[in-house]
C-alpha cells in the first residue's frame, strides 16, 4: 500500500501579472472568491483530504499569506467583545495550528518546478501533494481527496487531469497517453503548453498533484523549459523511467482563477450557491435581464 500523503506544498511565489494592478501589492492567492481568499480554499481542501503539514513557497511581498493563517489576538478580542461570534468563528477557522505551517522562499520566480524544488527539505522522503491555489475545484469528495483515495491504488505520481478543447492545449501541461481506462490514464510523457497541432492528446493537467521525492532529483537539474521557466511537467517526464505517472479524471467543477474570466465565473458560481447571497445575486442578474430556469440547480 502506498505511504500516506501527509504534507502539501502551496506554491505562492508567482507574480500574478494577469491580475495587475490588483496584484501589485496584494498576492494573487489572496484575491477573494466572494469573501474567502483563494489560498484558504486550497488549504481547506487539503485539510479535508487529510493533510497535516502545510508548506508555502512564497516570495517577497507575500507575507500577507503567512499573516492570514496566523493567530490575530486583537481582532479575535474585538469580535468577542462585540458578541460577533459567527465572525469570530470564521477568523479562528482560518488559523493554522502552530508548527504545522512552514514558509520558505523562492527568491526568483523561475517557474513552478523551481518553486516545488524550494520545498525539498520540508518534504524529505515521503509522498506529498501540490495544490495550485489559483485553480479552484468544487465537488464532494474534493479534488485532492479524490487523488488521495486513488493514490492508495496507484502510488507513483498521480495528477488531476481533465479533457480540454484541443484549441486550449497551449495553456496546459498535456499528457501523451499510453493507456486510458476512462477514469485514469497512464502518461508516457508530459508536454508543457503544446500548440494544438502538436499536442499528444487533449488530456491536460489541472492544479492538483501527488508527487514523490524522485521529483527533486529531476528538478535538481534545473532544466529550462517552455516560457524560459523551470517546469514541473518537464521534471515529471524526466523521472518517468523510475516512477509511474497516472492521471485521474477528477469529478467536479474547476475554475482557473489565475484568469479574469475564471475568477469572475467562480465569484458568480459561489455567490449563486451560497444561501446568504443567492437571492440578492439572482435578483440583480434578473434586473439586468439574465434569468435562471431553476435557481436551485447546479450550473
Ligand atoms: P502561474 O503560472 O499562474 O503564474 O502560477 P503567476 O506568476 O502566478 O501568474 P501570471 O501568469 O503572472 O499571471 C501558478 C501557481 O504557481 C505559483 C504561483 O504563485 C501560482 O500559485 N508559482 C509560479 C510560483 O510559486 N513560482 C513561480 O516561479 C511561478
Amino acid at each position: 500500500m502506498a505511504a500516506k500523503v501527509r504534507k502539501a506544498v502551496f506554491p505562492v511565489a508567482g507574480q500574478g501579472t494577469r491580475f495587475l494592478p490588483a496584484t501589485k501589492v496584494v498576492p494573487k492567492e489572496m484575491l477573494p472568491i466572494v469573501d474567502k481568499p483563494l489560498i484558504q480554499y486550497a488549504v481547506e481542501e487539503a485539510k479535508e483530504a487529510g493533510i497535516e503539514e502545510f508548506i508555502f513557497v512564497d516570495s517577497r511581498g507575500k507575507t500577507m499569506i503567512a499573516n492570514h493563517f496566523d493567530y490575530n489576538p486583537e481582532l479575535e478580542d474585538a469580535l468577542f467583545a462585540k458578541g460577533k461570534h459567527e465572525l469570530l468563528k470564521k477568523v479562528q477557522e482560518s488559523t493554522l495550528p502552530s508548527g504545522l505551517a512552514a514558509y520558505t522562499r523562492q527568491e526568483k520566480a523561475l517557474g513552478l518546478g523551481h518553486a516545488i524544488w524550494c520545498a525539498r527539505k520540508f518534504i524529505a522522503n515521503e509522498p506529498f501533494a501540490v495544490l495550485l491555489p489559483d485553480d479552484l475545484f468544487f465537488y464532494t469528495p474534493n479534488c485532492l481527496k479524490q487523488l488521495v483515495d486513488e493514490y492508495e491504488r496507484t502510488g507513483g505520481y498521480l495528477l488531476a487531469v481533465h479533457d480540454i478543447p484541443v484549441e486550449d492545449t497551449n495553456k496546459y501541461g498535456v499528457l501523451k497517453i499510453a493507456k486510458d481506462d476512462g477514469l485514469t490514464v497512464t502518461a508516457e510523457i508530459l508536454v508543457e503548453k503544446p500548440k494544438p497541432e502538436e499536442a499528444p492528446s487533449n488530456v491536460a493537467v489541472a492544479g492538483r498533484y501527488i508527487l514523490s521525492p524522485e521529483i527533486f532529483e529531476a528538478l535538481e537539474k534545473k532544466a529550462i523549459g517552455s516560457g524560459g521557466e523551470i517546469q514541473l511537467t518537464d521534471a515529471i517526464t524526466s523521472s518517468l523511467g523510475k516512477v509511474t505517472c497516472t492521471g485521474l479524471r477528477f469529478k467536479g467543477k474547476r475554475f482557473d482563477c489565475g484568469t479574469m474570466e475564471g475568477w469572475l465565473e467562480a465569484n458568480l458560481y459561489v455567490g449563486l450557491q451560497r444561501e446568504d447571497s443567492r437571492d440578492l445575486l439572482t435578483a440583480y442578474l434578473e434586473k439586468l435581464g439574465f434569468s435562471r430556469e431553476n435557481k436551485d440547480s447546479d450550473f
